[in-house]
């Protein structure tokens, strides 16, 4: 089983976002996906609540208490972390996982933030060991301006790589309403935005 941890202590820098179009992309694979929600908030599960039957199905674990066990047979499992988490947990949720997925907003305030989450991150034995990959995703970003621009340099100098960069749309809040992603929308407006999500794809495809 692949093991797909996203998270980052700023909140509303679009862990669910990131966690659901993930475990979407699996299960469209034709793989046995599950979302665990360690979050209060069970946004990921709600998701799951208003997902139609005619999409890839996707099993939803409540780890908003404890984080349990995944079921036998499952072949991919993304955790949607909550914002509030303890070194202890970071380092728990790392254990069982095989990529760290960090989202982060344009904007000094946010990346000051992830700069400090990283920091934790890069102190976890198996990160520090290189055995856990760390992917840098540039949300809700505007082309052109300064904030979006600055997000490459700023996480480089960190010696992290910035995997792919996600535009803001009005698309996002949209498909989340129907618990699905731009990902399984088939307009051509939708498939331009599925295309920002390649590289990270690719990299989860390996
Ligand atoms: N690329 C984006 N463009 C526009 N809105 C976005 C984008 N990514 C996330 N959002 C919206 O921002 C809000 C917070 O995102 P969410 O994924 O819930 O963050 P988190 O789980 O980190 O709190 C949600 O309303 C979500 O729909
Ligand atoms: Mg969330």
């Amino acid at each position: 089983m692949l093991t797909v941890l996203v998270g980052n202590i700023k909140g509303g820098c679009g862990k669910t976002t990131l966690a659901t179009h993930i475990a979407a992309f699996f299960a469209g694979s034709g793989l046995a996906t599950a979302i665990g929600d360690c979050d209060r908030q069970r946004s990921s599960l709600n998701w799951l609540r208003r997902r139609s039957d005619a999409l890839p199905p996707i099993a939803g674990l409540d780890w908003s208490k404890d984080v349990g066990s995944p079921a036998k047979g499952l072949a991919r499992l993304v955790i949607d972390a909550p914002a509030a988490m303890h070194h202890k947990d970071v380092e728990d949720l790392i254990d069982i996982s095989d990529i760290v997925v960090v989202p982060v907003l344009p904007g000094a305030f946010d990346e000051d933030a992830t700069a400090h989450f990283l920091e934790r991150l890069a102190k976890v034995k198996a990160v520090r060991k290189n055995k856990r990959a760390v992917a840098v995703i540039g949300n809700r970003l505007r082309p052109g301006t300064r904030a979006s621009d600055h997000l490459d340099g700023f996480f480089g100098g960190l010696g992290f790589q910035v995997v792919a960069r996600l535009r803001d749309s009005q698309i996002y809040p949209s498909v989340a309403a129907q618990g699905a992603s731009v990902l399984e929308a088939r307009d051509r407006r939708a498939a331009s935005y599925a295309a920002e999500w390649r590289p990270l794809l690719d990299m989860l495809a390996r």
